[in-house]
């Protein structure tokens, strides 16, 4: 088999910036409350008619540039979101066509927060058995349009944004060992109920307010923080490694309390765990891809580095994932 690794990475932050302080106009909040309880102080919100695609294909044209290819010889483009240009066709054809990779083959997957390490899960198989030579993995979100702006519980969370990572064939490192898990049964504590075929669109579901984002915030904190230190703990394990061969833990970017349990729970110190959700809120999907962007760009993976991207989502879906740099 072949060893794939990321070649490339890039990210797209629209340019309106929504602090605690607008939201304190908008609903019943304070800054106090939510950086105390979440880490969040802003996030990006989209401008009007900036749809996923809009944001993901200039994410993927940062990491087709940091990567050296050109988007002509990408054979397979996966993009992760919940909140996709359409039903359908897929954002992931959509955003073929915007960079123009015609041979490139294209899916979307659904897996919420966990969709990045999923997608390159997926991405990883293709390339290593030689089906395709690359892969695009982009995860991309407009939160901001299934967020209920009258609910304090769910709208000082959200944010949206975009990454996007080039896999490749790589001569060493690479990813080391990928982790995947599901529970059907918890899909109650975190969805979005109006607009699939469930509960189609009509005045009645709009009236009810059906097509925003639902949470149980408070269950899904706890099961949170157990799941993301078990799959934490697994991929070492499948990887035969331990925290002490780990440089840096990029965490899913849901509340900085929920991280710093996990890494409490772990023992590893503050330092070697990546935070950007002060400055971005959770962007589901793109959280993670966006926080290993920065991390790289800002010089905190350096090349031979190892690193745990460590995630959870609605599904509820969880992974993990440890790579060589
Ligand atoms: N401002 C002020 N007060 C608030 C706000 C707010 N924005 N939101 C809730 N409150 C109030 C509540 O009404 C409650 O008041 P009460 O005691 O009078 O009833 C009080 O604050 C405490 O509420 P809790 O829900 O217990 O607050 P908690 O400390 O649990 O924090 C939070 C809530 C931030 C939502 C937390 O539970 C959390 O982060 N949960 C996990 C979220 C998550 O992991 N999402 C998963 C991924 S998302 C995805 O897949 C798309």
């Amino acid at each position: 088999m072949k060893k794939v690794g990321i070649i490339g990475v890039g990210e797209y932050l629209p340019d309106r910036i929504l602090t605690n302080a607008h939201l304190e106009k908008m609903v019943d909040t304070s800054d106090e409350w939510i950086t105390t309880r979440t880490g969040i102080k802003e996030r990006h919100i989209a401008a009007a008619g900036q749809a996923a695609s809009d944001l993901g294909v200039l994410a993927a044209q940062q990491a087709l540039h940091n990567a050296k290819m050109k988007a002509e010889d990408l054979e397979l483009i996966v993009v992760a979101t919940i909140t996709g240009d359409m039903p359908f066709p897929s954002t992931a054809a959509i955003i073929q066509d915007k960079l123009g990779a015609k041979k490139a083959v294209c899916f979307d997957i659904s897996a919420a927060c966990a969709g990045f390490v999923y997608g390159i899960s997926i991405a990883q198989q293709f390339i290593s058995n030689g089906t395709y030579k690359n892969a695009l993995v982009i995860g991309t979100e407009v939160l901001s349009s299934v967020t209920d702006w009258k609910d304090r519980n769910t709208c000082v969370l959200f944010g949206d944004g975009a990454g996007a990572a080039v896999l490749a064939e790589v001569p060493k490192g690479g990813i080391i060992s990928t982790y995947l898990g599901c529970d059907g049964s918890k899909v109650g504590i975190l969805n979005m109920p109006g607009g699939g075929s469930r509960n189609p669109a009509t005045h009645a579901t709009v009236d009810n307010r059906m097509h925003f984002l639902k949470m149980e915030g408070n269950e899904l904190f706890k099961i949170a923080v157990n799941t993301m230190t078990r799959a934490a703990e697994t991929v070492l394990k499948q990887a035969n490694m331990t925290f002490a061969d780990i440089d840096l833990i990029i965490p899913h970017q849901a509340n900085s309390r929920i991280i710093m349990a996990v890494a409490k729970k772990l023992g590893i110190p503050e330092e070697r765990v990546y935070l950007n959700i002060e400055r971005c809120g959770n962007m589901s999907s793109a959280s993670m891809v966006t926080a290993l962007c920065e991390a790289v760009l800002e010089g905190k993976v350096k090349r031979g580095d190892t690193v745990l991207l460590d995630v959870f989502g609605a599904g509820l879906v969880w992974g993990a994932c440890i790579i060589e740099w």
